[in-house]
């Protein structure tokens, strides 16, 4: 028997009992005729005692040859400790040690397995395993299961089946490139990894499931960030005869039982805001409620007068930053600088202080006298002490680089607090979307998505106009999750691939299997699917899902601890038929 406890349980009630403890030998205090050890498992540190006085000579002798992360067995007696450690549950106690074996000796780790740890991302993701045994990200690792247990249960309970669906598959457009796996015994061929199930989620309504759920990983080759690795987990969904009100009180409820299970916050409704008002309102579909900053659109206030910026845009919009007015003039430049860094691209931003006395003073005074500044800070909901920012372009551009400086400043201000939680459903979303690149509407959410009732006339004149029942739920200013009501016609579902520019023969090549099935009595049916990793981070109080998966990427979509990708032998590239054309 390798150990009677764990290392996180004894204390003051188990002093006189001879226990055997295993671990990985966390710290060493060597004194000579006394070693203290700080033995570690998932479960906690215990600290051993060897004692030149008590403890048998040739088990000293191996103490003192411990290091770091060794792996040892140790048996002795819990005994009182004279220097007690409130903060820790064995805190109480030590082991004086009477026996010590060495299980397997371990390299000096490359990084200190600490909380705070010096080694970098880089080192730490290369010895991921060693990463796994620091405090933070083992709990991170065991949040997740804990979120992951409590979306099964919940799910499961209200009648979900969770249903396995395949990993090689055809490809599903999503919007990202597919990740191919070529076929060895169908030569030239090749499957596609799945970016998301959706194709087999909707069969299985016509297969009268009714109600599906699937933890299940998703593939999608794009670029990395912050909230996005090539591989990551869904919690999948679908649901027969619903409508769109059935799904949002569905995951509503779901993602209530989570907020109060896992991080004990009660949050009643979840408010809703269509597509259009959350661009106007803030700048971007997926905007973060927690603090206000809304847009106001100054467009009538503020091309009045001579200013030709502000006459030629297609929009004049600003926000008030709350206390903005304590900003230095460096401060302020610093920001413009900020904003005009190619990745938000913007021009200038004009600035308006809000002064105490109730007067202004802006960075455009020649041409805004007071009363135009009130005005302004009227629109905007600005107060005394407020700092008025105004952007000014194209309506599109102009909103996403607002609501990056949004963003930005309440990062700033600190009004991004990790442990408040405001969800939100952003509905109505448009059906198609203009790509510049192709020069032709594609399905925003995807090809399954059916039009709002009513809605299909407007397709033929005015395809931009349309809307889906598509929502995204948002929970603080991260889309968690997406979903839509479905096609479920053959007929409609022809003529949504005829307007996203499928030839019959096309969208039967790649979706003649789906079409068949509406043939065969599909009912009307629904879904949505949570980013389970982007949901844990929130939950978890941040945004950067890398720190909640196991074995993550790095940004240029490589795993550093096997090295993959990698090249395969020119054996298994005959074997695959292919053959490589590489440039360099
Ligand atoms: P969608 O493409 O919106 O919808 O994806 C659903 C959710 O998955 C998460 N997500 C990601 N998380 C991490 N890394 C990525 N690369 C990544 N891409 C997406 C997001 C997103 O909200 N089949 C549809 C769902 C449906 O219609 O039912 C779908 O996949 O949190």
């Amino acid at each position: 028997m390798y150990r009677t406890h764990s290392n996180g349980e004894l204390n003051a009630s188990n002093i006189g009992q001879e226990v055997t403890l295993s671990g990985w030998v966390q710290k060493i205090r060597d004194k000579g005729f006394l070693i203290w050890v700080d033995l570690r498992d998932r479960y906690g540190i215990t600290q051993l005692i060897f004692d030149a006085d008590r403890t048998p000579k040739e088990m000293m002798e191996a103490a003192s040859e411990l290091g770091r992360e060794f792996v040892i067995q140790v048996t002795g007696t819990v005994i009182e400790r004279e220097s007690k450690n409130p903060n820790m549950i064995t805190g109480d106690i030590e082991i004086l040690a009477t026996m010590v074996s060495i299980l397997n000796k371990s390299l000096t780790p490359p990084f200190t397995i600490e909380d705070d740890t010096d080694g970098g991302e880089d080192l730490r993701m290369k010895y991921r395993y060693l990463d796994i045994r620091r405090n933070p990200v083992r709990e991170n690792l065991i949040f997740r299961h804990k979120v992951t247990m409590a979306v099964r249960n919940y799910l499961s309970e209200k009648n979900f089946v969770e249903v396995e669906t395949p990993y090689l598959i055809k490809s599903t457009p999503e919007g990202a490139r597919d990740f191919v796996v070529p076929s060895r015994m169908n030569e030239g061929q090749f499957y596609a990894l799945p970016q998301s199930p959706q194709t087999f989620k909707q069969l299985l309504m016509v297969g009268g499931m009714d109600k599906y759920f699937q933890i299940v990983k998703c593939f999608r080759d794009e670029d990395l960030r912050a909230d996005r690795q090539p591989e990551f987990t869904q919690i999948d969904c679908e649901m027969a005869f619903i409508e769109q009100e059935d799904i949002l009180n569905t995951f509503e409820g779901l993602t209530r039982h989570l907020l109060k299970k896992i991080n004990g916050v009660e949050i009643e409704i979840f408010p809703r805001m269509t597509y259009d008002d959350a661009l106007k309102k803030y700048g971007n579909d997926k905007p973060d409620i927690r603090f206000g900053m809304e847009f106001g659109e100054l467009n009538e206030v503020a091309q009045h007068k001579d200013f030709g910026v502000f006459n030629n845009a297609e929009l004049v919009v600003g926000i008030a930053v709350p206390g903005g007015n304590t900003f230095t003039r460096k401060e302020i430049d610093k920001l413009i600088d900020w904003i005009k860094r190619p990745q938000i691209g913007a021009l200038g931003m004009v600035y308006a202080r809000c002064n105490d006395d109730g007067t202004f003073k802006s960075s455009v005074d020649k041409f805004y006298d007071q009363a135009d500044l009130a005005s302004w800070a009227k629109v905007t909901g600005a107060q005394k002490g407020d700092l008025i920012c105004v952007l000014s372009g194209e309506k599109n551009k102009v909103r996403g680089q607002l609501s990056a400086l949004r963003m930005e400043l309440a990062e700033r201000l600190g009004l991004r607090k990790a442990n408040e939680f405001a969800p939100l459903w952003v509905i109505d979303f448009p059906l198609l979307e203009w790509d510049k690149g192709t020069g032709r509407y594609h399905a925003m959410h995807h090809p399954f998505t059916s039009p709002k009732p009513g809605q299909l006339a407007l397709l033929s004149t005015n395809p931009g106009k349309v809307r889906a029942n598509a929502y995204d739920l948002v929970l603080n200013g991260n889309e968690i999750g997406g979903g839509s009501i479905r096609i479920h016609d053959k007929e409609t579902q022809a003529l949504m691939f005829d307007y996203l520019g499928f030839t019959p023969e096309e969208a039967k090549a790649q979706f003649g299997f789906l079409m068949d099935a509406f043939q065969y009595g599909a009912p009307p049916h629904g879904g949505l699917a949570f980013g389970l990793d982007r949901l844990v981070a929130i939950l978890g109080g941040q945004e950067t899902i890398r720190d909640y998966i196991a074995f993550p990427k790095n940004n240029s979509g490589r795993d550093v601890m096997i090295d993959a990708p990698a090249p395969i032998a020119a054996e298994q590239l005959t074997e695959l038929s292919l053959q490589l054309n590489l440039k360099s």
